[in-house]
């Protein structure tokens, strides 16, 4: 779809439908315009009750020539004085979704002259090109039947924004330019999370990183399972014996930041986590496909960075392997060294996610970052504390996580911080070994970020555990369920907004 900010005037325009944002508590004078052009259609449908103009909700209807688009297609925006630019994100996908589900190939859209407080006329047309592009997503390589692959054909042609002030056409172009790439980088991220692990193994994660730094211009260094163990990562490895398919360590590195450190950020890339010895039951071990989204959103953020050239230096160490009970795997029990030397008993060859992450974070510490952010599906613990809607925070820096939970709120990819209190931590304490990867039933979340925390020494470290947000089985407005692509948008606008030189 090409999306297209341009001098011209809305009612002049002709499409197969014209999109007109209305608030609940009142027309604003482009929907008055409108109006009157269809005699006064829009106040009957409201004032009869049967379009109510909230949030997302949408209503079509003919034209018969009261402009050159063949139809008025309006999108409920909630009440004036509670606009948001999320909100503005939702309409616009809900209204993307809509002209498409119609079969119409293009439309113009006057959801650019919505007044968003604190937006740059640049933010609009990001919001505006990150929604419409994500609504739209669909991930249907798999699907043959013919009526289906019909369905999925329809896409949408064009989408027009005419705009009057050229000086605020401009500013909207430029922000439109930084959203299509955002979202391309979170469209790439839930193509890789949406793959069955057969196709997607280790290897298979490692060759796309590298087709996508080859397209998008960033550096990628694939560490094989023979420099895996000359690092002396026996914890990353011990998860990996139980698998025919061999680990990778994917390093990524977009260079723009000239001498400064760089924010380094790790993912856990289990391609599929069946749990090992500790093996799950089998109701909903389907989704344990996306148990490399940490590193996927690693990924996205590093090719987000890339495309919009920032000037940072960023860091991405991605370990990924399988978690299966192979003859070769490892056991309850067993006592691991890992990179940093820290020892490890194994209690649950399930919290595999902390095994591979610690020596990743060690190895992190080779880059002397000015922080690490790691990103995880980590715990069922988190799912069961901040359900789908907030991704779990902890860290052992303020600033840090201040700084995330801003990116947080312009994103909004929400997070809610977790306490990272000392006194949890006698639950991994380990009789036999420096620490336990278990710390049983209580705080699960926390004992697994304090595990962490002891593999980061000083520099500034947050963790992000998404293993409630980094999957949806409801559709939203700018995300189909599925994968959600969860992370790109919030590091991208953290490494934006804190780590440029
Ligand atoms: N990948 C899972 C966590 C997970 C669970 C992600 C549900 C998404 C949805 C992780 O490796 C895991 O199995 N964690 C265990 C830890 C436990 C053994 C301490 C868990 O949460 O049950
Ligand atoms: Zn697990
Ligand atoms: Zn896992």
């Amino acid at each position: 779809m090409k999306l297209v900010f341009k001098d011209g005037d809305i009612l002049k325009e002709r499409s197969n439908a014209l999109i007109l944002g209305v608030y609940e508590d009142g027309l604003d004078e482009m929907a008055k315009r409108v109006d009157k052009r269809v005699r006064k259609k829009v106040s009957k449908l409201l004032s009869s009750g049967e379009f109510e103009a909230r949030l997302n909700s949408t209503s079509i209807i003919h034209a018969f020539g009261g402009f050159p688009s063949e139809r008025l297609l309006l999108v409920g925006l909630g009440k004036h004085s509670e606009f948001t630019i999320e909100k503005l994100r939702q309409a616009s996908g809900t209204a993307a979704v809509a002209v498409r589900n119609k079969g119409l190939k293009n439309a113009v859209s006057s959801l650019h002259l919505c007044e968003v407080p604190e937006a740059s006329p640049s933010d609009v047309g990001q919001a505006i090109a990150e929604a419409t592009t994500l609504a739209l997503y669909r991930f249907g390589k798999y699907k043959t039947e013919k009526d289906v692959v019909k369905e999925y054909a329809k896409e949408i042609k064009s989408l027009v924004l005419p705009e009057k002030n050229a000086a605020r056409c401009r500013e909207l172009r430029s922000g439109a330019g930084i959203g299509e790439k955002i979202a391309k980088a979170v469209s790439h991220v839930r193509d890789l999370v949406s793959e069955p692990a057969g196709v997607l193994t280790p290897t298979e994660l490692a060759n796309r990183a590298r087709d996508l730094s080859k397209e998008h211009g960033f550096k990628c260094s694939i560490i094989m399972p023979e420099g895996i163990k000359k690092l002396n990562m026996g914890a990353f490895l011990a998860v990996a014996q139980g698998s025919h398919q061999p680990p990778r360590l994917i390093v990524l590195e977009h260079n723009g930041g000239g001498a400064a450190r760089p924010l380094v950020l790790v993912g856990k890339a289990i391609t599929f986590d069946s749990g090992g010895i500790s093996i799950k039951p089998w109701e909903g071990m389907e989704e344990m496909k996306d148990d490399m989204s940490g590193g996927a959103a690693v990924l996205g953020a590093v090719c987000a960075a890339a495309q919009l050239k920032l000037p940072i230096n960023l860091v991405g160490i991605i370990p990924s392997t399988e978690n299966l009970p192979g003859g070769g795997a490892y056991k309850p029990g067993d006592v691991l060294r890992s990179m940093s030397g820290i020892t490890i008993e194994v209690i649950s060859t399930d919290a595999e996610g902390r095994l591979i992450l610690c020596d990743a974070l060690a190895y992190a510490a080779r880059y002397k970052p000015a922080a690490i952010i790691d990103l995880a599906t980590l715990t069922g613990a988190c799912v069961v504390a901040l359900g789908h809607v907030n991704s779990g925070l902890m860290g052992n820096d303020e600033g840090l996580l201040k700084k995330i939970e801003v990116a947080s709120r312009v994103t909004s990819e929400k997070v809610w911080r977790l306490p990272l209190d000392d006194e949890y931590a006698k639950q991994i304490k380990s009789d036999i070994a420096d620490v336990k990867n278990v710390g049983g039933r209580p705080a699960g979340t926390i004992t697994a970020a304090l595990f962490l925390k002891k593999f980061v020494g000083d520099t500034p470290w947050a963790h992000l555990d998404i293993a409630g947000t980094a999957w949806t089985k409801e559709a939203m407005p700018y995300c189909p369920k599925g994968a959600t692509g969860i992370g790109v948008r919030l590091l991208t606008e953290l490494a934006r907004a804190y780590y440029t030189t």
